[in-house]
């Protein structure tokens, strides 16, 4: 017997870091970049995890209990109540670059969760699939908002507001966006963590700077609905210039998004936890490729052009 499921990547278009803090934020799937789990009947005893992209290959038992995939598996196991294990291989590859905003480690725990139950025989609601995949986030990620298990899960634009019922939106225009990696690994835990020292230290001047960013979100979505994606640049200027304050850019990020507005990008800026990973760009359909190759030259290490519909 066997079992497959995929989950794509995804990137947030407005709201990071200010989503922690209950505000709205705006994410899309991004179907180009995926996770893809296969789980297998073993001829040998055990479960087996084989990950080549990370160099993982192990029983379950060698990995610590809090190993990021070994903690899936055996939540599963928990929540099927399942004492006497199966002998399993779980095949896991993905072509998400790895602590890049991406979302890399919500796209293997979902496309586990769902490969493993539908394997088990115990298929899942996209519900509880989500709400596995945020406890897994919780246990890596310090104080995740669930915004990447929720795009993830759903495989839709989703309009997110932590601890509320996920609201998707409707795209009245297609629009294009193009993603530049600058190659710098970044964890989102530590931004995350740095922005709280700085809100506990400077709280009214950060809840400001979480308001512009909700307003942005807010108007964001209202343009995507109503089909005015143009109006998206500004946005994504105004809203980098405030993760900027937040501390959460890079001199890569800031010179990706520079080299972007300058081929003729109408806006830009940094997307997910920053401080390295990707930034974003709204580019005409027939700007993209121009825009990504001047994202190369001022050394994106790799680009993605994707069309929001
Ligand atoms: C990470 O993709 C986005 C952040 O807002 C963190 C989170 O929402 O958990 C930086």
């Amino acid at each position: 017997m066997n079992a497959f499921a995929s989950a794509p990547g995804k990137v947030i278009l407005f709201g990071e870091h200010a989503v922690v803090y209950n505000r709205p934020a705006l994410a899309v799937p991004v179907t180009q970049v995926h996770a893809d789990v296969e789980v297998l009947d073993s001829p040998r005893a055990g479960i087996f995890i084989n990950a080549p992209g990370i160099d993982l290959h192990a029983e379950l038992n060698s990995l610590p209990s809090d190993h990021p995939i070994a903690s899936v598996v055996l939540k599963l196991f928990q929540r099927f109540e399942i004492s006497q294990r199966p002998d399993l291989e779980i095949n896991i590859s993905s072509t998400i670059p790895v602590a890049s905003g991406l979302g890399s480690g919500a796209a293997i725990s979902v496309a586990l969760i769902r490969s493993l139950s539908s394997f088990l025989s115990q298929p899942l609601s996209d519900n509880e699939v989500n709400s596995l995949a945020f406890e897994i986030e919780k246990l890596h990620h310090g104080t995740p908002s669930g915004i990447d298990n929720t795009v993830i899960t759903y495989n839709k634009p989703v309009y997110f507001i932590k601890g509320q019922p996920i609201e998707t939106f409707k795209v009245g225009k297609p629009f294009t966006i193009v993603i530049g990696d600058t190659g710098v690994s970044a964890l989102t835990k530590e931004s995350v963590g740095d922005v709280r020292r700085l809100w506990l230290r400077d709280t009214a001047n950060f809840e400001n700077c979480f308001n512009e960013i909700a307003q942005i979100a807010l108007i964001a979505r209202r343009s995507i609905e109503h089909g005015k994606p143009e109006l998206l640049g500004e946005l994504m200027d105004h809203n980098h210039s405030i993760l900027q304050n937040l501390t959460v850019s890079s001199p890569e990020l800031d010179k990706l998004v520079k080299a972007a507005r300058n081929a003729g990008a109408l806006g830009a800026k940094l997307s997910g936890g920053g401080r390295g990973g990707n930034m974003i760009a709204l580019a005409e359909q027939d700007k993209a490729e121009s825009v990504a190759d001047a994202l190369i030259s001022a050394g994106a290490k790799r680009t993605i052009i994707t069309e929001i519909s």
